[in-house]
């Protein structure tokens, strides 16, 4: 966030410069308080070696007051060194040298939540991107890596709990009260990730011992009323540390891992070295107030903190333009993370869902970036969902391109390669290039250009040679700055299904291989494959898993699109089919004159039905397929939005469907509606949904019956996830107990 006295500068990447002195260690000693903490610093810098001895030292500082100053044990003079509101410049320094100084903050009137401030009356620090500064004078720019050494004092009764990065080395009391608390940090990192916490928490313990046999403490420190909600954040650590074990064979590299919840925070959490702090709404939960979808994301976010260990903090961004180097991998990470727990076919409808809702829109609004970023005024405001989630499909393609181990070698060669560097989003790239032997020159493009390409398909069958032609354009419209694009490198996964739906072998003329799903790679403006030995009546099911960021143009008949929605072996695909025959549906209704004649056809409604008895599909991905697409998203769709119709249209369809699949929608009901504990087995999950689903629908029809099921359920859930969806229902009836019901929600 900008202060009003900082004059608004524009970064360059092609301006980067390494910085002229390093920093080998830092010492630390806060005496808290809070409205006057005393911070002073002792670091030891040398300079570059690429540097010169004339080369003044730099040091970035905001908001605040300098006490005291000294360069190797000698005071310095007020001439020695110059002070502006954002900075501490000192002319002549030796090429290696001891700097200590004291400053003085006021965490109190720290509105900002930048550096160290108090939240509900704790002392907590956010540094990430820039509010180290705002602690004491120091080289704020990650390409800095040192070791850190903290020392706290603070009146014990005022602050029981004194934590930092790493491990706890010593402790004890001090005079009037006092207590001091000594953290060592054996890592080199970054300013960014320096964290205290202090204040009166509690702290939930458990311990995981990793696959080389070492134990690891475990701790969750939240407000005291808290204690009993933090079940299942330990649970989802446990899980996240086992799987990046698994997946990556990555360990934990400390022998404690600690996690704060705070109320007042500006991000979901962030990933300090060994102490990461996050937003109580990504820990603290239990069944009866939280629901299956907090529950995941609790873990989601959990997680992604958790990896961050090795992606960021053990190799870290060289400058803010390689955010999503750390970001978009851990991105990643964490989808495959919660890909591998819960449903992955649901995982990855949500997270196009996001894309498509928020990032394809600021791709193609006034504020598009590329993923890299070539400049930036305020890296505050370059949080985006463009760095974060298309960053994580940037790594999702490499993926798909390299193959799913092939991959995982490439990450693991470029963690080890770069294992307590600062570096960029192009070494990361040519570490999977080494480590895979693959030439990835082109798909660079993807961090440089920003816009949402879009891929047109044409198809034609020959008969006579019994081929499938497929020919594919590729175009990306310009954005800021950039108004010519070259084409990008984009894998397209592909398949085929035949007349019954199933998955025909692909064979592509000029190329090796029978698989059934291809991944074609596009990297000309146009291109067109042959597939040989193709019956007639041949259904594609192009992008395959949403294998690509881009918007597809391929005006798909309905006879295939319900082919899909019914076989489509992707189950990604198979989602996106049935969405595409209902929009399609429904905008055709939205443009008729009148409404008397069924929004839905005989043909969708046919296969929705046979969707629902589908008894072996996933119910997560079951809901989501039967579920016609948002009056939001269709409003999207159109030129002229009129809500009130569109809302009526899209009722009436899920009555036409209530209708015809009543008997059907009352078994499904029944089933799901075990007695089983509750627990987040995506089985359970997807049986809730589902169940769920079916009561909105036989509700639209208020039979008596249905409203009793409804009623029953809100009555007795044991959980928040059957006693929302129940209550959702009842209030949006015209029932005369929705007052009752909402007066008894209100109350528990
Ligand atoms: N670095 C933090 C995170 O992504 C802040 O957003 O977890
Ligand atoms: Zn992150």
């Amino acid at each position: 966030m900008s202060t009003s006295h900082k004059r608004p500068v524009t970064h360059l990447l092609q301006e980067y410069t390494p910085p002229s002195y390093l920093v080998e260690t830092v010492d630390l000693c806060f005496r808290l308080s809070p409205t006057a903490t005393s911070v002073t610093s002792s670091v030891r810098y040398q300079r570059h070696p690429d540097c010169t001895a004339l080369a003044p030292l730099h040091l970035d500082g905001e908001e605040l007051e300098l006490l005291s100053l000294k360069l190797d044990g000698v005071a310095l003079q007020k001439g020695d060194y110059r002070v502006s509101p954002s900075s501490l410049v000192i002319a002549k320094v030796p090429e290696t040298f001891v700097l200590e100084m004291e400053t003085r903050i006021n965490p109190q009137g720290n509105t900002a939540l930048e550096g160290l401030y108090l939240s509900s009356g704790n002392f907590c620090t956010q540094c990430e991107a820039e509010g180290f500064r705002k602690i004491t004078y120091y080289p704020d720019r990650p390409d800095v890596m040192a070791r850190f050494r903290v020392r706290i004092e603070a009146a014990r009764d005022l602050c029981p709990v004194l934590l930092s990065n790493g491990n706890l080395v010593e402790q004890g009391s001090l005079d009037a009260g006092w207590h001091f608390a000594q953290w060592e940090d054996p890592f080199r990192k970054p300013a960014y990730l320096f964290a205290l916490v202090a204040g009166d928490l509690t702290c939930v313990e458990d311990h995981f011992t990793t696959r080389s046999g070492r134990e690891i403490l475990l701790q969750i420190y939240v407000e005291h009323r808290n204690r009993e909600l933090c079940d299942h954040a330990m649970l989802s650590l446990k899980k996240a540390m086992k799987w990046d074990e698994e997946v990556y064979g990555l360990e934990y590299d400390l022998d404690r891992y600690m996690i704060v919840a705070v109320d007042d925070f500006n991000m979901g959490a962030m990933e300090n070295k060994g102490l990461n702090v996050f937003n109580s709404k990504y820990v603290l939960a239990r069944p009866e107030t939280a629901t299956d979808n907090d529950f995941l994301g609790i873990e989601a976010v959990i997680g992604h903190e958790y990896f961050h260990n090795y992606t960021g903090n053990r190799v870290t961004c060289r400058d803010w333009f390689q955010l999503s180097l750390k970001e978009g991998l851990t991105v990643f990470r964490d989808q495959e993370f919660s890909a591998d727990l819960n449903s992955a076919a649901v995982k990855r409808i949500d997270d196009v869902r996001i894309l498509r809702q928020t990032q394809f829109p600021e791709d193609a609004g006034p504020m598009a970036h590329p993923v890299r970023p070539a400049s930036y005024v305020e890296i505050n405001n370059f949080y985006t969902v463009t760095i974060y989630n298309k960053g994580a499909e940037l790594i999702r393609m490499q993926q798909t391109l390299l193959g799913k181990e092939p991959f995982n070698r490439g990450v693991r060669h470029y963690l080890k390669k770069h294992d307590g560097q600062a570096v960029t989003t192009d070494d990361f790239v040519a570490a999977l290039e080494e480590s895979s032997g693959r030439d990835l020159e082109q798909f660079k493009r993807w961090y440089s250009q920003a816009g949402t390409p879009r891929v047109a398909l044409t198809t034609h069958y020959d008969q006579k040679n019994q081929e499938y032609h497929l020919l594919c354009r590729q175009t990306c419209p310009p954005t800021p700055d950039q108004t010519e694009k070259q084409p990008f490198f984009i894998p397209l996964a592909v398949g085929l299904l035949d007349r019954d739906g199933r998955d025909l072998p692909i064979i592509i003329k000029g190329q090796q291989g029978r698989q059934t799903t291809r991944i074609l790679e596009l990297n000309q403006a146009e291109q067109e494959f042959v597939f040989e030995q193709i019956p007639e009546g041949a259904a594609l099911s192009p992008l395959r898993g949403f294998s690509a960021p881009v918007i597809l143009d391929y005006p798909q008949p309905d006879e295939e699109l319900a082919l899909r929605m019914a076989h489509d072996s992707d189950p990604f695909n198979r989602w996106e089919a049935a969405q595409q025959l209902a929009r399609r549906e429904l905008l055709a209704a939205l443009e008729r004159e009148s409404d008397d004649q069924p929004v839905l056809s005989e043909l969708f409604v046919a296969s929705w039905c046979r969707a629902l008895v589908d008894s072996e599909a996933d119910g997560n991905l079951l809901t989501q397929l039967l579920t016609l697409p948002s009056e939001v998203y269709l409003g999207e769709q159109m030129t002229a939005i009129d809500p009130g119709r569109i809302h009526r249209l899209r009722q009436a369809a899920r009555c036409q469907l209530a209708q015809a699949g009543r008997e059907q929608l009352l078994l499904r009901y029944h089933a799901g509606s075990g007695n089983e504990l509750y627990s987040l087995d995506p089985q359970q999950v997807g049986m809730r949904s589902l169940k769920n689903f079916c009561l909105s629908l036989l509700m639209l029809q208020e039979k008596t019956s249905s409203i009793e099921l409804c009623l029953r359920q809100y009555e007795f859930a044991g959980n928040m996830t059957d006693r929302l969806a129940a209550l959702s229902c009842l209030v949006s009836s015209s029932l005369p107990q929705r007052e009752t019901v909402l007066e008894d929600f209100y109350q528990r």
